[in-house]
Parts: structure tokens; C-alpha cells; sequence
């Protein structure tokens, strides 16, 4: 039998990785790694931080060369191991870090690298903006294809880069936590193009560390640890629990500590006042004590990042006022609410986030540094600092003296989150703060977000993530596009009610 019509017959696996190593310096990324996966499948990768899972990836995409170890895709080697070899074999990725050019239109940024020629050459854009009008909506988004993609939301920018991975003929199609910016309705959409995707025989490999989706979406599931592959079960068979110890080699079952009374008579820290911001923010009003904890949580377009970016003065609202911490002064810019003590960790914190050329303690000195103006650098405190931090937050890394550039997604999130926590605030504003990051570190984070709720500090947490509303929130404020705001107590919380205001899926 020759090896296409095994192919054809399903006999021949999707994609195959054998004895796949990968070093970097100290950590060995991936050990002697083996998987299979088969035409048809939608298979969860799963793992915390650190664990390998990006750099498996990277290797089947031909973005990153093995030490040792081949990758089969539909039954060809993948050699050279470079990026077009692995597009020609039909590998589509949707990498963890944005791959979107800024300059770019939204068209471009769609068809990149496949935009339709005219017959001498140049671009065809009345074509490239209808082909890339279509991809957009079979993934169920209108946005003009001549917009330029920089300024467009994160929701936005996750939603092309969708398209463009979906569009492309496909044999393996790799998501690595696509969900992090999306909402529980365009969650819905996405995966119920992957599963139209499986109907045709794709192969699907899905990273995330939202494990209720992994549950809902996925036929069988693959835990890695330390880079090498602990187990690959058929999804019926694990439960969450399990899945958990699977990951982290042990069960964190019981490990939340109930949420504390938010206090009543706490000094109010924020204070917005009837905020308007175009057709998005209709007359929102928000009062934080101090030693509270808000969560807002709403879909793209209900105007969630409008209020974030008003809250943290980093956009000016057209009607309304905002005032901040204590004797609520009055937000004007970035850098005014950050001296009246507020701590803004934004959506979009690749971009404005990490320097990834420098090493962690300069990552996480930064803020207090420039905020509190210190007038003596001290080495050695500096490196203290940031090591307690990572010890704190349980950072995966040799040590403060590496780049950040070296460290996994969710490890990087940890750095900035460690950078914030350092400044001080009092006013905290956090969007999705622990998207990125597995479910142990994320247990350790609301320990922390709640302490320093204790303490004293107002916090307010933008989240899409119901479990981590449920854990930390004393009230939560639901935005809705089309739909005044609704507020919901910590007693009315709950999947159901969510659903029920219609922005839960
Ligand atoms: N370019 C690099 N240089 C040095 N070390 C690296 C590099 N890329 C990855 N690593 C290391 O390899 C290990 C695996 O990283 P990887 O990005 O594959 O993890 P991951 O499972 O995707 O984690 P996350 O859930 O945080 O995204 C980590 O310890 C990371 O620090
Ligand atoms: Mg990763």
C-alpha cells in the first residue's frame, strides 16, 4: 500500500512527534517528547507554566529546530524544519505571542503572505479587501479590511489572526491559548469552527489553561510535564481533578480559602461618576473601597476596556469623572493616576508590557523605580526584590538574570503581575490578570490580589474567567454592549445568573 492511500485510510497519523529534545542552556524545553495525532481529532495540550508546550509547537511549525527528534506531518518528515516547509505540509498556527503587523491593513494582516496578484504583479486590492472581508466573517467578526491593524482592540487583533489560521488549508491546525482575549460568546465561535474544522478531517492540537473549555471542546487531552508527555487520556475518561494532579504532581483540591466580608466602612479609593465614552460606555458609575474587590466582566464592545483605560486614566472619558485614591483626586493621564497610587496591568501588557530584552530584576524594579523616583540604585536590593517575587509567584526560571524574552507566556505574566504588586498601589486596576497562567499560579495570585485587599488596597479586576470572578469578586458589574450595567452581589454569583444577563455562553 503506498502511503497516500494509507493516508487516505486514516492509517497514517496527522502529525507525529518521536523522541523530540529541545535545550536551552539550562532547561531542557523538551525531552525525548513523543506524540501522535490523528486526521479528525481535536486533542487538548495541557500543562503548567514553563512545561513545553509553546516550544512543541514551535518545533511543529518549523519555528524552532530540535536538538534531536523528527516531526511527521501526514506522513512526510518535516525537513528542513522551517516555517514554509511546515505551511507547504499543512501546518496552521496560531502562536501564543501576537504575530500581527501594526503598519499593516487588516487585509494584509489576514492574508498574509497569500495576497491575490494581478497578472502583472502587483497586489489586487479590491479583490485582497473582498477575500479578506470574507475570511473575517466566516469567523463571524466585521471589521474593514482597510483599517490598519494597530489600532485595533486585542479582542480584535486575536480575531485576524483566527481567520488567517482558519483559512488556510489546513491539515494540523495548532491554537496555543486562543481564548486569553476572547470573551465566552466568541469563545463559543471559535470553537465551533474547530470542531467544523474536525468534520473535515483536521487535525486540531489546543493549548490552554482554561480547563473548563479544554472539557468542553476537546476529544482527548495530553498532559506535559518538565517537557515530556505524563499522559494522553480520551477525554471521558479524566476528570478535573485528576487532570490537575496530572499536571502538576499534585491535587490542589481545597487550596482557596473562602473570601473574606468586604468591609462596609473601608475609605471609597475609586470613584467614577456617570462615565460616557462614545456608544460604547453608557453612564457607568463605580464606587471601590478600600479592601474591596470589583470584578467587571463583559463581552468585546460592551465597553469593559474603555472603562479599564478610563479607570487608569490612560484614555479620557467624553462625559464623566473619574477620582482616585486617597482624597480622590481627580485621573487625567496615565501618569497622574499612577502617582495617586494606581497599579494598571492592561490587556494588551505584551505590547505595553515586558521588556524582553531585559533581565527580571529590571523588569520588575521598573514601576517602583520610576514611580517613587529612588535615588540610590542598590544591586543588591534590586536582586533581592526580584527574586522574592519569583520565588513568590512561583516564576519557572534559572534566576533574576536571565531576559524575560527567555521565559514562557504565562512566566512572563507572572514577572509583570510581580512588578505591579511591587509598586505598592492602593488602586489596583487589573485586566484579565492571570490570563496565560496555570491554574496553581493563578491560586497563588488570589491569595495575593486578597491580601492585599486586607490590606487596605481598592481593586478592581476585569475578567472573563467566571471560576475566577466566583473566587475573588465581593460584587461584580456586568457591562453589556446595547444594555445599561447590571451589578450582582456575591450571593446572586453564579454560572447560572451570568448566563441569564446573557454574558456567560
Ligand atoms: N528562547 C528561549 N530561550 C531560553 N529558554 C527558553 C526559550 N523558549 C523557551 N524557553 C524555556 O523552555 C521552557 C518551556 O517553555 P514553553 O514556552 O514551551 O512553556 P509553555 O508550556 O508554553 O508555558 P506557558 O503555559 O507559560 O506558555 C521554559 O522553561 C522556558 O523558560
Ligand atoms: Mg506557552
Amino acid at each position: 500500500m503506498s502511503d497516500e492511500e494509507r493516508r487516505n485510510r486514516g492509517e497514517v497519523p496527522a502529525l507525529e512527534l518521536q523522541g523530540v529534545s529541545k535545550r536551552y542552556g539550562p532547561t531542557l524545553a523538551l525531552d525525548d517528547l513523543r506524540l501522535t495525532l490523528a486526521a479528525g481529532e481535536i486533542r487538548g495540550l495541557v500543562g503548567e507554566n514553563g512545561a513545553g508546550k509553546s516550544s512543541l509547537i514551535k518545533a511543529v511549525a518549523g519555528a524552532m529546530v530540535p536538538d534531536v527528534g523528527t516531526v511527521t506531518i501526514g506522513g512526510h518528515r518535516l525537513t528542513p524544519p522551517t516555517p514554509t516547509v511546515a505551511r507547504r505540509l499543512g501546518v496552521s498556527v496560531l502562536f501564543q505571542e501576537r504575530q500581527i503587523a501594526p503598519d499593516l491593513s487588516v487585509a494584509e494582516n489576514v492574508l498574509l503572505g497569500a495576497l491575490p496578484r494581478r497578472q502583472w504583479g502587483g497586489v489586487d486590492w479590491p479583490n485582497a479587501y473582498r477575500r479578506a472581508a470574507t475570511e473575517l466573517e466566516r469567523v463571524g467578526i466585521e471589521l474593514d479590511p482597510r483599517l490598519s491593524a494597530g489600532r485595533l482592540t486585542p479582542a480584535e487583533q486575536q480575531s485576524i489572526e483566527i481567520a488567517r489560521a482558519i483559512s488556510r488549508d489546513a491539515r494540523v491546525l495548532i491554537m496555543d491559548e486562543p481564548t486569553a482575549a476572547l470573551s465566552g460568546t466568541e469563545s463559543e465561535r471559535l470553537f465551533s469552527l474547530l470542531r467544523n474544522a474536525r468534520e473535515r478531517g483536521v487535525a486540531v492540537l489546543y493549548v490552554s489553561h482554561h480547563l473548563p473549555e479544554i472539557f468542553e471542546l476537546v476529544d482527548s487531552v495530553t498532559v506535559m510535564r518538565d517537557g515530556r508527555v505524563v499522559a494522553t487520556q480520551p477525554i471521558e475518561t479524566v476528570e478535573l481533578d485528576r487532570l490537575v494532579e496530572l499536571m502538576f504532581g499534585r491535587s490542589l483540591e481545597g487550596e482557596v480559602a473562602e473570601l473574606d466580608e468586604a468591609p462596609v466602612d473601608g475609605e471609597v479609593l475609586v470613584q467614577a461618576d456617570h462615565l460616557v465614552v462614545g456608544d460604547v460606555l453608557r453612564d457607568v458609575s463605580l464606587d471601590v473601597r478600600a479592601g474591596e474587590i470589583v470584578a467587571v466582566t463583559g463581552g468585546v464592545g460592551s465597553g469593559r476596556r474603555e472603562l479599564a483605560r478610563c479607570l487608569a486614566g490612560a484614555q479620557r472619558p467624553d462625559r464623566g469623572v473619574v477620582r482616585v485614591g486617597r482624597g480622590l483626586r481627580r485621573v487625567r493621564s496615565p501618569h497622574g493616576a499612577a502617582r495617586a497610587g494606581v497599579a494598571f496591568v492592561p490587556e494588551d501588557r505584551k505590547r505595553e508590557g515586558v521588556f524582553l530584552e531585559l533581565d527580571l530584576t529590571e523588569n520588575i524594579n521598573v514601576a517602583t523605580e520610576a514611580l517613587h523616583r529612588v535615588p540610590v540604585v542598590r544591586p543588591r536590593r534590586r536582586r533581592g526584590i526580584s527574586d522574592r517575587w519569583i520565588t513568590r509567584l512561583g516564576v519557572r526560571a534559572p534566576g533574576s538574570a536571565i531576559p524575560a524574552g527567555a521565559l514562557s507566556g504565562g512566566n512572563q505574566q507572572k514577572v509583570i503581575l510581580g512588578r505591579w504588586l511591587e509598586a505598592g498601589a492602593r488602586v489596583f486596576v487589573l485586566d484579565e490578570p492571570t490570563a496565560g497562567i496555570d491554574i496553581n499560579a493563578k491560586l497563588d495570585i488570589y491569595e495575593l490580589l486578597k491580601d492585599l485587599a486586607a490590606a487596605g488596597a481598592a481593586l478592581v479586576v476585569f475578567s472573563s474567567d467566571f471560576e475566577e470572578i466566583r473566587l475573588l469578586a465581593h460584587r461584580v458589574l456586568v457591562l453589556r454592549r446595547d444594555k445599561g450595567p447590571t451589578w450582582l452581589g456575591r450571593k446572586a454569583l453564579s454560572e447560572r445568573s451570568l448566563f441569564e444577563i446573557g454574558v456567560a455562553p
